[in-house]
């Protein structure tokens, strides 16, 4: 029976590979704790590790992880930017999920603009305590506004479908743009300038990290709601406090946050949290903080499950590895899986 190491695991996500590693003959050893250099090593004996977006894998850990004998990363989540990929190259053969629910993700940005648009957290605590006053609760039609789309990927699109759904124009920001495309494209200091909403659907890269900085805030009109569900460091946090405490935006929807990694999903409500620009984010009253959940749905926890056990399963059966990437396959373009449909 293949012995797997899960990182970073929680009982809601447990619960679904559970159901499964009977089918796949799996032995699973669940850690709470994030894979970094120092956990590493709680992977000995296993002969695959399974990890998660706020998870470390560095020089250090991947060295660890060769020297123990496993030669397989599956990443149970869509991004990769947590990952040293040229120095895994030849040692760890790295899959994850590339598609497991745009759905979720897109509808959880809506979702977290529709709560900071119509205030439904303020108006939800107002009414549990008799409060009827409409004072302050004041939003705008969402219908004819311009919605920015950065990034036109799988969960871009969906996001630019709901956003048509409620009757709104949308234009977007994508180096690779789509040929399909029934949306405008257009440069991104000019979608900064259009948007009454920007939402965030693009990978975190060279490129795109701080791709909101100081100067693409101020750029944007001061009643535009920034959204971000993909991945922190797309926002300079603390230009953005600022922006925010200068009015230069109505408000932001925040499902990352750049410095998330020991904070987002624990139970720190009994903690002081060293954090003042997150701490001064959650201050604010146009502000909406989520915990990394936009994925957090039934349909989305089931295909994690389904595909990471596949790819674990085509790694043992030596059969092609679909969902596998390497820094050849992203920066150069040409890996060509040609080692047996295989990276290396
Ligand atoms: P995708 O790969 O289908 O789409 C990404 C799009 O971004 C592509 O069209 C690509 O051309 C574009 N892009 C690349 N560089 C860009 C740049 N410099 N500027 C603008 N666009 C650029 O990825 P998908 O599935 O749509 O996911 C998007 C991101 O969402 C992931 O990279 C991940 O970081 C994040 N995510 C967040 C989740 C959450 O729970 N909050 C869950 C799943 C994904």
């Amino acid at each position: 029976m293949k012995k797997i190491a899960f990182y970073d695991t929680k009982p809601y996500d447990r619960i679904y590979f559970d159901r499964m590693k009977e089918e796949y003959g799996f032995e699973i050893i669940y850690h709470e704790a994030n894979l970094n250099a120092s956990t590493a090593v709680l992977a000995a004996g296993c002969d695959a590790v399974v990890a998660f977006v706020n998870d470390t894998i560095d020089q250090p850990v991947i060295e660890t992880l060769h020297r123990e004998k496993i030669g397989i990363l599956a990443m149970r989540c869509a991004g990769y930017n947590n990952i040293d990929f040229k120095h895994a190259y030849g040692k760890l053969h790295v899959v994850r999920v590339p598609v497991y629910s745009p759905y979720a993700v897109a509808e959880h940005a809506m979702a977290l603009l529709l709560t900071l648009n119509r205030k439904t957290h303020r108006a939800f605590n107002r009414t549990r305590e008799y409060n009827f006053s409409l004072n302050n609760l004041i939003g705008v039609d969402l219908h004819g506004k311009t919605a920015g789309v950065v990034g036109t990927g799988k969960i871009g699109r969906v996001f630019i479908n709901i956003c048509k759904g409620f009757g709104m124009q949308v234009i977007a920001y994508d180096p690779y743009p789509a040929k399909d495309a029934d949306f405008e494209y257009v440069p991104f200091d000019e979608l900064c300038r259009r948007s009454d909403v920007i939402s965030l659907h693009c990978p975190l890269t060279k490129e795109t990290d701080h791709i909101i900085n100081k100067k693409a805030l101020s750029e944007m009109k001061n009643t535009a709601y920034l959204l971000n569900t993909s991945r922190g460091a797309l926002i300079d946090s603390e230009a953005l406090l600022a922006a925010l405490k200068n009015k230069q935006l109505a408000g932001a929807g925040l499902d990352v946050y750049e410095e998330e990694s020991d904070l987002f999903y624990e139970d720190l409500s009994y903690s002081i949290i060293d954090d003042d620009v997150l701490a001064g984010l959650i201050a604010m009253p146009n502000v909406i903080v989520t915990s990394h959940q936009a994925f957090l749905t039934e349909e989305a926890l089931h295909n994690i499950a389904k595909v990471t056990m596949d790819n674990l399963k085509a790694y043992f059966d030596e059969s092609p590895l679909d969902n596998e990437i390497c820094y050849r396959c992203e920066e150069e373009g040409h890996c060509g899986k040609s080692h047996q449909k295989r990276c290396f």
